[in-house]
């Protein structure tokens, strides 16, 4: 693999958050997301197999496992591949960037939660690459995050590391794309789009007391 360079210490970064791996997986926020089903009842729907690009530890192979839509994972971080390997989860390391996949290869290309880490200049090409590989739709599942709160997000994150209680400022969350940058740039890749609001399992209230949600992103190959 190449270009790792744009998550050079994805796993150091993560290891700054207030949770390790296994503690993280275990949190509701990421295991009773109801939307992870919703997703995959869209993937189960237009094929036969689905590639879960930034797969993580593969927290999504649940839904496929012994099924008949066959899963695999594809994450730049080596400790998540090697746990998810540890787990039984099908995977490889591999960027989003560079698909080690032939075009239109999979029914169906996940993500969740992972264009909030690339920066402006790369989530277009993310895109696009996992567009290239699809055969029928690319599904996208993010938060749904106001102007105000990327700026925080790219500005101001900072995480406290619980062994030394230090407070480290960190930019691993670049950016976070909603309804009208997501559209614009299907549109530019001649795919078609549709987004779908869906709640977050623990929602999170703005200063002017707006509930954020998620959403659910569908970039669809053969027309809708
Ligand atoms: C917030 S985690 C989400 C993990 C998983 N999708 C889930 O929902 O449980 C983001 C994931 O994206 C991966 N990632 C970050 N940059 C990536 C890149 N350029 N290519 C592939 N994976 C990447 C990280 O290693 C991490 O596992």
């Amino acid at each position: 693999m190449s270009d790792v360079s744009l998550a050079p210490d994805y796993f150091g970064q993560w290891q700054v958050l207030p949770c390790n791996v296994s503690e993280w997986q275990a949190t509701t926020r990421q295991l009773s997301y109801v939307a992870r089903e919703d997703v995959a009842a869209l993937v189960k729907a237009a094929g036969k197999n689905v590639l879960d690009v930034g797969c993580g530890i593969g927290l999504d192979y649940r839904y496929y496992k012994g099924g008949d839509v066959e899963y695999y994972g594809v994450d730049v971080t080596p400790k998540f591949v090697e746990e998810a390997h540890r787990q039984g989860v099908p995977c490889q390391l591999g960027n989003v960037l560079h698909l080690p996949f032939a075009d239109g290869s999979w029914d169906s290309v996940y993500c969740k939660d992972l264009l909030i880490h690339l920066p402006p200049d790369k989530w277009r090409d993310a895109l696009r690459e996992m567009v290239r590989v699809a055969r029928v739709q690319v599904v996208t599942l993010e938060d749904n995050w106001e102007d105000e709160t990327v700026y925080m997000l790219r500005e101001k994150s900072a995480c406290v590391n619980k062994e030394t209680g230090e407070v480290t400022h960190i930019r691993f969350f670049h950016n976070a794309y909603g309804k009208t940058a997501m559209i614009t740039h299907a549109l530019r890749l001649g795919v078609g789009v549709k987004v779908i609001h869906v709640d977050l399992p623990n929602p999170i209230k703005s200063a002017d007391g707006v509930i954020r949600t998620g959403q659910i992103t569908i970039y669809t190959k053969e027309g809708e």
